[in-house]
């Protein structure tokens, strides 16, 4: 089976030059579960992004926070995320969930976070929207943070009861060019 697609696509590449090729490419992308790859990539990098980002704020709680006047991983969180706005790579925002941000900026914004935050404490583990600005389009996307750590609770209190009910206390908000 895979022998005779090869050969077709040989013969189409062949036969029909660059068009020929764009055809026989076809099938490779129609296999996939969308029609839009652009956005399936870039889907794909916020995954890696959020498992990239919630690794680290783990790993540096974890080795170098012993108390609450050490410098906490998500202030380390938000140099890196400024860091990355500013080469042009993506957006990120760390949000608070709890109604009580230690630091007013990281309240949900009215809109696409809001909206967010409301399906994400109803249990979704990824929610998203595409925003034109202009002729570009943008994934907006955002996934869940639970009380990951007992550590987490050393400097936000308030996030005790919200792990023992097993609620979000807080959300990482994309914002990804689509190419
Ligand atoms: C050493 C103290 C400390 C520890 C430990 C700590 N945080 Fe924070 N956290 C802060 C400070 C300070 C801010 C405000 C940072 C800013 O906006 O610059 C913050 C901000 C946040 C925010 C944004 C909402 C807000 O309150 O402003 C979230 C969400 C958050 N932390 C989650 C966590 C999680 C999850 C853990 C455990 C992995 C954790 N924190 C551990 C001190 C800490």
């Amino acid at each position: 089976m895979r022998r005779t697609r090869l050969w077709v696509g040989v013969w189409l590449a062949v036969g029909f030059g660059a068009t020929g090729m764009a055809y026989w490419q076809g099938p490779s992308v129609s296999t996939g579960v969308t029609d839009d790859p652009s956005l399936e990539q870039v889907r794909r990098e916020v995954k890696m992004l959020d498992d990239l980002y919630k690794t680290a704020v783990v790993l540096i709680t974890q080795s170098y926070v012993e108390e609450d006047s050490d410098v906490p991983a998500g202030t380390a969180a938000k140099k890196l995320f400024e860091a990355m706005k500013q080469k042009g790579w993506h957006e990120v925002r760390l949000i608070d969930a709890t109604g009580k941000p230690i630091d007013d900026v990281n309240s949900p914004q009215q809109g696409f976070e809001t909206r967010a935050l409301a399906a994400l404490q109803k249990g979704s583990t990824f929610f998203e929207e595409v925003e034109r600005v202009k002729e570009k389009r943008y994934l907006r996307a955002a996934t869940p943070i639970p009380v990951v750590l007992d550590k987490c609770i050393m400097c936000h209190e308030h996030y005790k009861s919200f792990k023992e009910e097993g609620k979000i206390i807080g959300m990482l908000g994309y914002t990804v060019p689509i190419p």
